[in-house]
């Protein structure tokens, strides 16, 4: 039994969000204010979660992807990363987090075999860090910067590129990449942050970043990837690390997609865009069996939209969540 939509796509990794709440507030993800938290009861517990990846490995899925929210805001999430290590089907574990919580985690985080760390990191100025993320956290965001890059799991820095705001900094971000085996990966910037669209005077997306960098570089060599890779990847010659591109916006790697999405309300979704196919929450608390549940699953991953227009489309409304309700 595998997961397979109607498109040939085989689905093979789960991310799942542990919360909705953030220690942060950055600009393009939240309001500074009044954002609707969910009641921690309508949360999938650790059990719930734990149960839902299981089932899905039984049906292929070997690689998580665990998101927010910050997933280090909820109580015991070290825990938790212990207990789906011991899930032998998973061949890699991730994160995503804003790293403003983990500098001392991060030895067990190398004995819990997590694969790799995605650490947001949007600015290299402490006082520009702070404008974009409304606290005052930079100094502890880059002591775990640094420590990560010293330990064995693999970095990648995620830059969300935001117009007007850290545009200038892009080629510093890839002098990172000089001499630190980093990938640094730049996100086009999704119009929504939780109180609807937000607007952005100039557009950066994919093919702006990677002229704004030819311009900068006599040379620069693709690097081949995972077809199912979000990002679109290059290096410098002679340097360690390399550099992505993430068409977050522009769609235009919907066709090799692999990826689920459940969010930290239980809420599956066949694609980012889309508004939510089913509860599995509901279920599990009206005591769906395994094989009930991966006859669900099975189901709906069949019904996968094509790409994330066809996503967005068939929703009816426009995107206006939050990536900490969507699960980034
Ligand atoms: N556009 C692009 N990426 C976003 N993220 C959150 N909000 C947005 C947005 N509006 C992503 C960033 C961040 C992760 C937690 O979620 O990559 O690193
Ligand atoms: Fe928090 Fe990440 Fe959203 Fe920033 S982008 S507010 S760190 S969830």
């Amino acid at each position: 039994m595998e997961l397979l939509d109607k498109f040939g796509r085989k689905i093979t990794y789960l991310r799942l969000a542990i919360t909705d709440r953030c220690n942060l507030r950055c600009q393009y993800c939240m309001p500074a204010q009044g954002i609707d938290i969910v009641d921690r009861t309508e949360l999938l517990s650790y059990k719930e979660m734990f149960r839902i990846t299981r089932v899905l490995s039984e049906l292929g899925v070997n690689k998580v992807r665990l998101t927010g929210g910050e997933p280090f805001v909820r109580k015991d999430f070290i825990n938790f990363l212990e207990s789906l290590s011991f899930n032998d089907k998973l061949e890699e574990i991730n994160i995503t987090t804003n790293g403003a919580l983990i500098s001392n985690h991060i030895d067990k985080l190398e004995s819990y075999k997590i694969n790799a760390i995605n650490l947001s990191l949007d600015s290299l100025q402490k006082e520009k860090f702070e404008k974009i993320t409304r606290r005052d956290v930079f100094d502890s965001v880059y002591d775990t910067f640094e420590k990560l890059e010293k330990s064995n799991l693999k970095l990648k820095l995620n830059v969300v590129v935001q117009s007007g705001v850290n545009t200038d900094e892009i080629i510093d971000f890839i002098e990172l990449t000089k001499n630190k085996d980093i990938a640094v990966r730049f996100i086009e910037e999704m119009p929504f942050n939780g109180k609807g669209q937000r607007a952005i005077s100039e557009v950066w997306n994919f093919k702006k970043i990677l002229n704004h960098i030819k311009n900068q570089y006599a040379d620069i060599d693709p690097i081949l990837s995972k077809k199912s890779s979000t990002s679109v990847n290059y290096r410098i010659p002679n340097y360690q690390g390399t550099f992505g591109i993430i068409p977050a916006f522009t769609r235009t790697i919907c066709s090799d997609c692999d990826r689920i999405r459940i969010t930290s309300t239980g809420l599956f979704k066949n694609c980012l865009f889309d508004g939510g196919v089913f509860n599995v929450r509901d279920f599990i608390r009206n005591g769906a069996s395994d094989d009930e549940l991966k006859k669900l699953f099975i189901d709906t991953v069949h019904h996968k939209p094509e790409n994330g227009f066809i996503a967005e489309a068939a929703r009816g409304n426009a995107v206006s969540e939050s990536m900490s309700t969507i699960g980034g």
